[in-house]
């Protein structure tokens, strides 16, 4: 049977952002049935008019009304698809909240994604930008995904390989921009589990909390309670996570900024660049816990740009920019967006 299709107009999108900007979507459609998309492509009106996929959205910055069709991701199910010797499969619908799923998967016993527990967000969005977070990423335990194609009309199946991951990217950010929305996600989660508690922080809670071999579980509330501890809750104070992704810089800049800024943290890459801490840079360069009207830096976490009620996306943005700019001024090293800014 298919799905009706409830297009509602000038649709208020605050409790679609996890900043709370208070915008409008001249159009949107709840997806709670992927067939929808089908017939979404086939109405001209609406195949027409610019397309914005929205899972928990905690992944962007809206800095306007925006002129087209918002697609808000809510088909649910989550459900086991069998298992061999190295994994079992679990398939989880792109509406399905992020973090209810990771408790989910844990509550059977299953183990994997308990490094990315409390991530705000949906399933669906996970691996637009391979969500990440101590030590872990979606990418290490994502087995394939289906997505609808909308120049094609068809629904496609992608293996991890194909999703083309990177650090807090994919091709949907990039080639598929637009054009892919995806509708459900599988994971494999391994057998022969191994904890991944190398990330400082998580190290130093299980200590505190005198846990030497942790179950998934442990490592989950140790992960909660330290999100807890440094990033607002969206629900009381709008953010979108981290605002700026962790710049690379290549070996020789590094140095030679460890040598002006000797507490600077860095994380060597494989390839011989370095990550650096932007949320160190953010700090130095003194933007913790600063306030701009309505919008601000977080006092616990410099990376975390909040809204304090009320302000726009343009303000959000406007601070973004001032900070972003201070940073090249006073490290010559350029930070980007982690969200998409619309
Ligand atoms: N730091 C500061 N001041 C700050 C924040 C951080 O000096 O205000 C320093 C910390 O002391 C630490 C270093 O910067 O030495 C790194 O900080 P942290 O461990 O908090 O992690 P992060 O690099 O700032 C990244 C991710 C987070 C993820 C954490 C934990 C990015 C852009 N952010 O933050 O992801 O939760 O690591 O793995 O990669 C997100 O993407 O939205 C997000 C929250």
């Amino acid at each position: 049977m298919k799905a009706p299709l409830t297009i509602e107009r000038n649709a208020s999108l605050r409790d679609c952002n996890t900043f709370g900007i208070d915008v409008c979507a001249h159009a949107l459609l709840r997806v709670t049935d992927p067939t929808q998309l089908a017939t979404v492509r086939n109405e001209p009106e609406l195949a027409a008019m610019p397309r914005l996929v929205l899972g928990g959205g905690s992944n962007v910055l809206l800095t306007g009304d925006f002129s087209g069709l918002v697609l808000l991701m809510a088909n649910r199910g989550i459900a086991l698809e069998g298992e061999d010797e190295q994994a079992v499969y679990v398939r989880a619908a792109a509406g399905e909240n992020w973090h209810e799923f990771v408790l989910w998967t844990l509550d059977q016993g299953l183990a994997g994604l308990e490094n990315l527990a409390l991530i705000p967000g949906s399933v669906g969005a996970a691996p637009v930008q391979n969500i990440g977070a101590y030590g872990a990423e979606v990418r290490d335990c994502l087995h394939s995904l289906t997505l609808f194609d909308f120049d094609t009309g068809s629904i496609r199946r992608f293996s991890n390989a194909e999703c083309a991951f990177g650090y807090r990217d994919s091709v949907f950010k990039r080639q598929l921009k637009n054009r892919a929305v995806i509708l459900d996600v599988t994971f494999a989660l391994p057998k022969r589990w191994q904890p991944n508690t190398g990330y400082a922080d998580v190290a130093a809670e299980l200590a505190a909390r005198g846990i030497a071999q942790p179950t998934p579980r442990q490592i989950c509330d140790a992960i909660i309670a330290i999100r807890q501890r440094k990033l607002p809750d969206p629900a009381r104070l709008g953010n979108a996570g981290s605002f700026f992704k962790n710049p690379a810089v290549s070996d020789a800049q590094k140095q030679a900024l460890a040598v002006r800024f000797p507490q600077l943290v860095s994380y060597a890459q494989e390839d011989g660049s370095h990550k650096l801490a932007a949320g160190w840079l953010v700090d130095q360069a003194g933007w913790k816990g600063k306030i701009e009207g309505r919008a601000g830096v977080s006092e616990t976490q410099a990376l975390v740009l909040v809204n304090r009620g009320g302000a726009s996306g343009q303000e959000i943005a406007q601070l973004a920019q001032a900070i972003a700019a201070d940073v090249q001024a006073k490290f010559g090293v350029a930070l980007e967006a982690e969200p998409l800014i619309i």
